[in-house]
């Protein structure tokens, strides 16, 4: 399973970069926002940093202006994956970007039905919000589950990138029914390495261990 960081914020990026924790990024016009920064700079400075797919998200909302704005996100360099949102125009901007060889992550997906549009428009990447259907009552897994043995059943090359997760256990779950990648905020993927017994047992070692009066250096 490969790890994508959600965040445009390189400082918590570089930290799970140098532990080898990043396969990839995502980034969207919201992240951007919270970043503070200038799109073009940022991803640059994403890219420079991450050798894996660095997603950067169009704007426009017709497929002739998605074009032009995708084919100058993909001049910042190679490992760039175009985003574009599940919309007809998307999958058209999809479509075209894909011809040309760039890669494409297609976002903004709620159904089956939008996932196997977006692997017929050669998406390299589709994007299923688990935590914004969590949010409606809707059940986010179920999804990813279900595309998962869709795209198995007419071998779609096209990779599930679990997105909108709000929690280890939807780290672990996607894990569990195939997700191909998952896209998390870096507190998510950190507070994976959490257990309240790693915490409870490591406090008694330390207590037994000054009751022993050693050190080891
Ligand atoms: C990733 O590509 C998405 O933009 C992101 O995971 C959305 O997450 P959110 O629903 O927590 O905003």
């Amino acid at each position: 399973m490969k790890f994508f960081v959600d965040t445009a914020d390189v400082a918590a990026i570089k930290e799970l970069n140098d532990l080898g924790m990043v396969d990839g990024v995502t980034t969207n016009p919201s992240l951007i926002l919270k970043s503070g920064r200038d799109i073009l700079e940022v991803t640059r400075e994403i890219c420079d940093m991450v050798s894996g797919p660095v997603s950067a998200e169009v704007v426009a909302t017709e497929a002739k202006d998605m074009i032009t704005e995708g084919l100058k996100l993909a001049k910042i360099a190679s490992n760039i994956a175009i985003k574009v949102p599940l919309t007809w125009d998307g999958l058209t901007a999809c479509k075209a970007f894909a011809s040309e060889g760039h890669m494409v992550n297609v976002t903004l997906c709620f159904s089956a039905a939008q996932a196997i549009l977006a692997a017929k428009a050669g998406a390299s990447f589709i994007s299923p919000f688990i935590g914004r259907l969590d949010d409606i009552n809707l059940d986010g897994m179920q999804l990813i589950e279900d595309i998962r043995t869709i795209y198995d059943n007419y071998d779609f090359k096209t990779e599930v990138l679990a997105a909108s997760i709000r929690s280890v256990n939807h780290v672990t779950d996607c894990a569990r029914v195939g997700a191909d990648v998952i896209t998390a905020p870096p507190a998510v993927i950190k507070s994976m390495a959490n257990h309240v017994l790693t915490d409870k047992g490591l406090d008694q070692f330390l207590k037994d261990w000054a009751k022993t009066g050693q050190k080891i250096v």
